[in-house]
């Protein structure tokens, strides 16, 4: 038997109910699902695709070392033989290198224009004059100072060697040389002899033809090179400080040419004498070419240090004695390849999109339960807004994790390097913390929507501007390591940014891991000074907490239970107070009513004093107890208030189908919306089974049905399966809910011929019409609301449809509208009629057409000469019959009930036949349709008094 306590059904049950439902609404959905996931592999696959035709391009042979054949041992054969003598400049960069040369140690000599001479702005005389900058003469200065000149003099003396002839068989070890030119990341070729600026050899005096030149064996051929003279000369300076300053007054600025003074190196020889050497160097380390990443410019430093030590020796031990610098030589290093990541390249703005994608997904997923009112017509039946919170989220999340495993899982697998260089733990972290986020956020964004459309254009619109606004705004902001980062943690509370960052650094950890052949971001990685990793982890999961508990909030205050949507059954109410406010004091709400109260019928005002003795009672035998419920909306855009319910009395007893019929706009809606706990009433209440509409919402949804005048139902799921979700809502398990289900179907005609395993979307209206009132019957609820359920029924599903209704009102209260007066006479036990926002009567049909009835409509056609005769005869009938209508011999008279007899009637037509010709004639009882026209009609007048 099936369980109808109907307590509310527990936590889990609602859980377990909404679960199954979403699962089998997922494998309608499977063909979406597969779209869905079918997204990442393509946008993986095109990574893939570019990175080949990358690749291609970076294998060609002039973009790898350069190779040859050679007959090596005379055979005739040749073998190939790679190297860097057969390469040319592009080419050298990837070659093994076992031998690397050794090149001479050269100095960083600044470029002639740019040379320290004397100037308006530093007060030294001992620097030369500026004309010599013209003539590209200018000499090069090392500046000196420390505690003892004398010492520092005769020293500075032996720096620069004498002016002496370049003699090639002592190598180039003992002439001094330098270069303006960058250095960079390698050393394997030293740019100096490849660079189109001169190689200086410095003299302390420059003779007239001092130039020369030497070859250098470079790949296959030998290169010849000039080595200009220029004269070396050294200042003393009495304090470092001095040296500090005047450095610090020379130093070039962008590009601006004035105030320039560069000097080759500084000397502080501190404290040093005959048995003490102690020196400090002043160089410039901004010579260097920026692709590096660390002062390659010291790799011209060597050579000044080596000629003060020189001069120290030479000044202990005499010119013979010498400190040779030889050569400088980079390590070997085996074969490399030129890779270039595309994925890492690409990643950031394709996978922000990608992982984006989700959002608008889960968006139109609430939105849909919301514009369709599946949200609450599931509330309504039971479903309370914890277990659909936690299933709603748990399966999004369930979702977007599976599309993200296949995601990185796709990625892994065709190589890309942004997913297998990075440690998967931080990727895991990292998007299991977005994905929450983002779900989070979805939720509070769906209040915002009621369309399912524009919330799609306005999710992807924001899918797309956020991927391009931070691949081409928010990026530079990143690269540019001089912006303040707080202002980029400021720009990283937007989620698709902190996204857009976190999917950078991974893509540019990957780009040098790969580049370099290391590895990409660790875990020790997250403490690097510009990683935004840590930055970004912790505002997303701050951000999580704060949205998700703001959604709730939110969906509880402005969403939940209230009008803010469009009601399932009727009109949207714009704004909504919060719950707490409609507790008023029920004092307040009597003056008001009087006024009805005096034009109210006999047969209301009883009803309303019925009422009123129960609620002072406290008798809860009733079913349904409305006690002057209220409804106005206020006025807006300039219109007056509108009262839609005007203190409305009712009480309803069990196995009661009652019957609300009025013309369109009555207020009908009005009241069924405050019923079902859609709008809260503006004073008054109503109480369920000795439950208050206005605070046990929920407990009353346990114990009630609704079948609502339009069908809510999810297009994708079978007849069946939305009876066994609403009958789990219900607290129905096991066999009880498999035979409530059959029974169910059984009832309402879908169970033949497979119709309950179709989807509904493919139902006729009257099936799905029939479908919506097995809902609202399942698991026994005790009070059902009805609204027009049988509007679009053939005639044989309607009485169907009566049959289950009679059969299902013996143990509850039924409230049911209509338009149908045959319906409600064949359903209903009482009837209201409800004109302008209050009853005009109330009663059972029969009372209702006797009261207002009461009479007989008599018709009798004949030639018009025999008007006269048939007035006489229906006068002889009952004198206070009344001629209602007349036309070219056809006249209609109302007979009082109480005054005729059938049979009299039958007597006087057959004896009025045999004195004139009677065409036709015709004796009708009022029917119910009189009734509620002439009460709609006497009920009129109200509209013009409110
Ligand atoms: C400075 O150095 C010279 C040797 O070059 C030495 O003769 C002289 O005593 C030194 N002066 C001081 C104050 O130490
Ligand atoms: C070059 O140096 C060598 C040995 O140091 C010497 O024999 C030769 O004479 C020098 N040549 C010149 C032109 O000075
Ligand atoms: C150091 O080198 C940089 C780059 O070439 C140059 O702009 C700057 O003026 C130099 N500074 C000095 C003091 O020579
Ligand atoms: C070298 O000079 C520095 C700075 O004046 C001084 O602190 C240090 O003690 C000196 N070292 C020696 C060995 O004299
Ligand atoms: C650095 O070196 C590369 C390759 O040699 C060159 O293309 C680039 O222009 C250099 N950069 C600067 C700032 O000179």
């Amino acid at each position: 038997m099936a369980d109808s306590t109907n307590g509310s059904s527990s936590f889990w049950t609602q859980a377990n109910a909404l679960f199954r439902k979403n699962l089998t609404f997922q494998r309608r959905n499977i063909r979406t699902n597969l779209r869905l996931i079918l997204f990442p592999l393509v946008l993986c696959l095109l990574l893939v695709l570019l990175q080949t035709i990358v690749n291609i391009e970076l294998d060609k042979p002039s973009n790898k070392c350069g190779c040859t054949c050679i007959d090596q041992n005379g055979d005739g054969q040749c073998e190939r033989v790679c190297g860097i003598q057969y390469s040319d400049l592009d080419q050298v960069a990837t070659c093994s290198i076992p031998s690397p040369p050794e090149w001479p140690p050269l100095l960083q000599v600044p470029d002639s224009q740019f040379r320290a001479v004397r100037t308006d702005f530093l007060s030294f005389g001992d620097l030369p004059n500026d004309s010599c900058r013209s003539t590209g003469s200018c000499p090069i200065t090392v500046l000196m100072t420390g505690n003892n000149q004398s010492l520092g003099e005769s020293l500075a003396r032996n720096i620069f060697p004498i002016s002496s002839n370049f003699n090639s068989s002592n190598g180039l070890a003992n002439v001094v040389l330098g270069s303006a030119s960058e250095t960079q990341i390698f050393n394997f070729l030293e740019p100096a002899f490849f660079s189109s600026l001169p190689l200086y050899h410095v003299q302390s005096q420059c003779r007239a033809n001092s130039t020369f030149s030497i070859s250098i064996p470079l790949a296959s051929t030998i290169m010849e090179k000039e080595i200009i003279c220029v004269q070396g000369q050294h200042s003393w300076r009495n304090s470092s400080t001095d040296i500090n300053n005047e450095l610090y007054a020379g130093y070039r600025k962008g590009n601006s040419e004035e105030k320039i003074n560069e000097i080759l190196a500084g000397y502080d020889l501190l404290n040093s004498n005959a048995n003490n050497y102690n020196v400090t160097i002043w160089f410039n380390s901004t010579y260097k070419n920026d692709t590096g990443n660390g002062p390659i410019g010291t790799v011209r430093v060597p050579r000044s240090i080596n000629l003060v030590s020189n001069a120290f020796l030479q000044l202990l031990r005499g010119p013979s004695t010498q400190m040779l610098f030889d050569f400088i030589k980079e390590t070997p290093k085996p074969e490399t390849e030129i890779r270039l990541d595309f994925s890492s390249l690409l990643g950031p703005l394709f996978f922000t999109w990608v992982i984006l994608q989700l959002f608008p997904i889960v968006l139109t997923a609430l939105v849909y339960e919301k514009q369709q009112n599946l949200r609450i017509m599931m509330k309504m039946h039971g479903l309370g807004d914890g277990p659909y919170w936690m299933i709603s989220y748990a399966y999004f999340l369930a979702i977007s994790l599976v599309y993200m495993f296949c995601f990185v899982a796709f990625g892994s697998v065709v190589g890309l390097k942004f997913f297998t260089l990075n440690a998967y733990s931080i990727q895991f972290v990292f998007y299991v913390i977005y994905i929450n986020l983002q779900i989070s956020l979805a939720f509070l964004v769906a209040a915002l929507f009621s369309n399912v459309k524009t919330a799609a254009v306005v999710g992807y619109i924001t899918v797309f501007a956020t991927g391009l606004l931070g691949g081409f705004f928010f990026q530079f902001f990143l690269q540019d390591t001089s912006f303040p980062r707080a202002w980029i943690v400021v720009m990283e509370l937007y989620p698709g940014f902190s996204l857009y960052a976190g999917l950078y650094e991974f893509s540019q950890y990957a780009f040098t891991g790969n580049y370099m052949g290391t590895d990409g971001m660790r875990w020790s990685d997250l403490s690097d000074s510009n990683n935004e990793m840590s930055h970004v982890l912790i505002i997303m999961i701050v951000e999580w907490v704060v949205v998700f508990f703001l959604a709730y909030y939110i969906d509880q205050v402005v969403t939940a239970g209230s009008g803010a949507r469009k009601s399932p059954l009727f009109f949207l109410e714009k704004f909504k107070k919060k719950p707490f406010s409609s507790f008023r004091k029920p004092s307040l709400q009597r003056q008001g009513s009087k006024v009805y109260v005096q034009l109210e019928k006999p047969d209301v005002a009883q009803e309303r004093e019925r009422v009123e003795q129960l609620v002072v009672d406290q008798d809860r035998s009733h079913d349904i107890v409305c006690d002057n419920l209220k409804k106005v909306y206020p006025g807006r855009d300039g219109n007056p208030e509108k009262i839609a319910v005007r203190g409305l009395s009712l009480a309803l007893s069990t196995g009661e189908c009652f019957g609300m019929l009025g013309p369109n706009g009555a207020g009908k809606t009005s009241f069924i919306n405050m019923m079902i706990g859609l709008v809260k009433p503006s004073s008054g209440t109503a109480y369920v089974r000795g439950l208050d509409i206005r605070s046990d919402m929920d407990g009353i949804y346990a114990n009630m049905g609704v079948c609502p005048q339009h069908d809510l139902l999810w297009e994708t799921l079978t007849g069946r399966e939305h009876l066994l979700f609403y009958g789990r809502l219900k607290n129905l398990k096991g066999a009880a809910l498999t035979q409530a289900v059959e029974e169910s179907l059984r009832s309402v005609n879908l169970f033949n011929g497979g119709v309950a395993d179709k989807q509904s979307g493919k139902y006729s209206g009257g099936m799905k019409r029939r479908l919506s009132v097995a809902i609202s019957l399942i698991g026994d609820p005790k009070v059902v609301y009805m609204d027009e359920p049988s509007t679009g029924l053939d005639p044989a599903s309607r009485n169907n449809l009566w049959n289950v209704v009679k059969r299902a009102k013996q143990n509850r209260a039924i409230i049911l509208t209509t338009h149908s007066m045959e319906e409600a006479e064949h359903l209903c036990d009482r009837l209201g009629i409800f004109v302008d926002g209050s009853l005009q009567c109330v009663g059972n049909p029969k009372e209702l057409k006797g009261r207002y009835g009461g009479s007989y409509v008599f018709t009798m056609t004949t030639s018009s000469n025999h008007e006269a005769d048939v007035e006489n005869l229906v006068k002889g009938l009952s004198p206070d019959a009344k001629k209602i209508y007349e036309i070219s011999g056809t006249q209609k008279f109302e007979l009082p009930k109480e005054a005729i007899k059938i049979a009299d009637v039958f007597r006087a037509v057959e004896n009025a036949k045999s004195r004139f010709d009677v065409q036709a004639w015709g004796l009708a009882d009022t029917t119910l349709e009189d009734v509620f026209i002439k009460v709609a009609r006497e009920a009129q007048p109200f509209d013009v008094l409110s």
